[in-house]
């Protein structure tokens, strides 16, 4: 066993902290308040390869390993989770979806664009009534020969407006129950796709959140991704890997928080010391260290699992389960280690605690990954 990371890995989550320095923290404060989306910074991302991690180089990919996607998502993240939302849909929902399960011509005519970050993708699975159900999906796509008519609404989709490219799950064959969902590539602009208005949030605030819906949107049957019946079957392959790169980001987020707090009790004096000599703050540095190290590890072995041809079910949903609990754990400590510094926008605790939040819930709430694991555990 090796813990030891490449020479690689070692210049790319260099690259990721450089740029989270450089470039998103500036106007971090600003965008979070304002609910700006960091366009600009998100095109540089794609021209830095980091929108395509994991895509093969002749698809405009950086052709890199999970354990790079996860080094980089960390670093990302302890500056801006709302970045890192929009480059873990693109990365592991949309890219890896298409390279793994595409055809040749969707993978020439969408994948190349989206790897180089050129457009972004959206992973559109979740509906007004099937959330964590799943399988219940109402959105229709009737198969009418050489196209599907798309009818229904969509809930929450990540990169709502800013995509253009949506990756839909839809039901065909409803008397088969998941067997007859299909996933479908819709584009932008055609008719009958509309925007809902952008979702006013608690957390995550400069990424972009909306309903979908469509009326009788036309989608040519070239779009369908695999067999006739797949698509719930490439919605949980395809969550299986998005789970890691939401456990990178959960991650990220509380070792961001971590950091600003240890640096914080090494510089604020109260009764005649600095804070981090009072056994109480320090027993809280010790805890969020441990629990950060065990996430990042949970993370790593996930990501391992993946590049080695491993099942990943059930240690990307461990590394999600526990990284989320981590980022939301050691984001109200930090805030608290912070004291009244903690409660202003200023110092970014308060946002990252926000922020940790949506890390429970989205890609499988924590119940949900729960059940996938215990479920795994009790069939051995
Ligand atoms: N790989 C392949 N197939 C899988 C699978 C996996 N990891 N997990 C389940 N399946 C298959 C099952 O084998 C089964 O197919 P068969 O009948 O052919 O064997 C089918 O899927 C249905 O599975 P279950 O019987 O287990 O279905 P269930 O309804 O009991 O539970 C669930 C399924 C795991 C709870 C699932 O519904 C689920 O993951 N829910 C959470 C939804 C979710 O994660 N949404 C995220 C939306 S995207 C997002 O959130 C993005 C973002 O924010 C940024
Ligand atoms: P529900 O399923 O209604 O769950 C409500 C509560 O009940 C939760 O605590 C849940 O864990 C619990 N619960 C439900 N069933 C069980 C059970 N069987 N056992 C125990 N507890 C249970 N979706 C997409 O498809 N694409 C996106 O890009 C996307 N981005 C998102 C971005 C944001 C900011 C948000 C808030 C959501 C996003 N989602 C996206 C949706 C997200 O995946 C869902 O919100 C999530 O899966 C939970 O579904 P729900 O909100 O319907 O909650």
């Amino acid at each position: 066993m090796d813990f030891k990371l490449t020479e690689e890995h070692l210049m790319i989550q260099q690259a990721a902290r450089d740029f989270a320095q450089a470039e998103l923290l500036q106007g971090v404060i600003e965008r979070d308040e304002k609910q700006i989306f960091p366009a600009e910074q998100i095109k540089k991302m794609g021209e830095l390869g980091f929108m395509g991690m994991m895509v093969d180089p002749k698809y405009g990919g950086s052709g890199l390993d999970t354990v790079s996607y996860v080094l980089a998502m960390e670093e990302i993240s302890k500056i801006d989770a709302s970045a890192s939302v929009v480059m873990s849909v693109n990365n592991s929902l949309v890219c890896w979806g298409l390279q793994a399960f595409g055809s040749e011509e969707q993978k020439q005519k969408y994948l190349t664009r989206l790897a180089t970050g050129e457009i972004i993708g959206a992973f559109c699975l979740s509906e007004p009534e099937a959330g964590s159900d799943a399988t219940s999906q109402k959105t229709s796509a009737i198969d009418m020969g050489d196209h599907y008519l798309v009818n229904g609404t969509k809930n929450w989709i990540t990169n709502g407006s800013t995509a253009d490219v949506y990756l839909v799950i839809a039901q065909t064959h409803a008397d088969k129950k998941h067997k007859g969902i299909n996933a479908l590539i819709l584009e932008k602009g055609m008719p009958g796709f509309e925007i809902g208005p952008k979702e006013q949030k608690l957390g995550i605030r400069g990424s972009d959140t909306h309903s979908l819906m469509f009326n009788d949107v036309k989608v040519p049957k070239e779009n369908r991704i695999g067999e006739d019946g797949f698509g719930f079957k490439f919605a949980m392959k395809t969550l299986a890997g998005g789970r890691i790169g939401i456990a990178s980001q959960a991650l990220g987020i509380a070792a961001g928080a971590y950091e600003l707090a240890l640096k914080y009790s090494k510089e604020r004096k109260a009764f005649g010391t600095e804070i981090c000599n009072h056994q109480a703050i320090a027993f809280k540095l010790a805890d969020m260290h441990v629990a950060i190290e065990a996430a990042r590890h949970l993370c790593l072995k996930a990501a391992w699992d993946k590049d080695n041809g491993n099942n990943y079910d059930i240690s990307g949903a461990m590394a999600k389960l526990f990284a989320s609990q981590t980022a939301m754990d050691t984001t109200i400590e930090a805030v608290q280690i912070h004291g009244g510094n903690g409660y202003v926008k200023e110092y970014h605790v308060e946002r990252l605690m926000r922020d940790a939040k949506i890390t429970q819930i989205y890609e499988g709430t924590s119940e949900i990954q729960k059940i996938v694991i215990s479920r795994a555990i009790i069939a051995q």
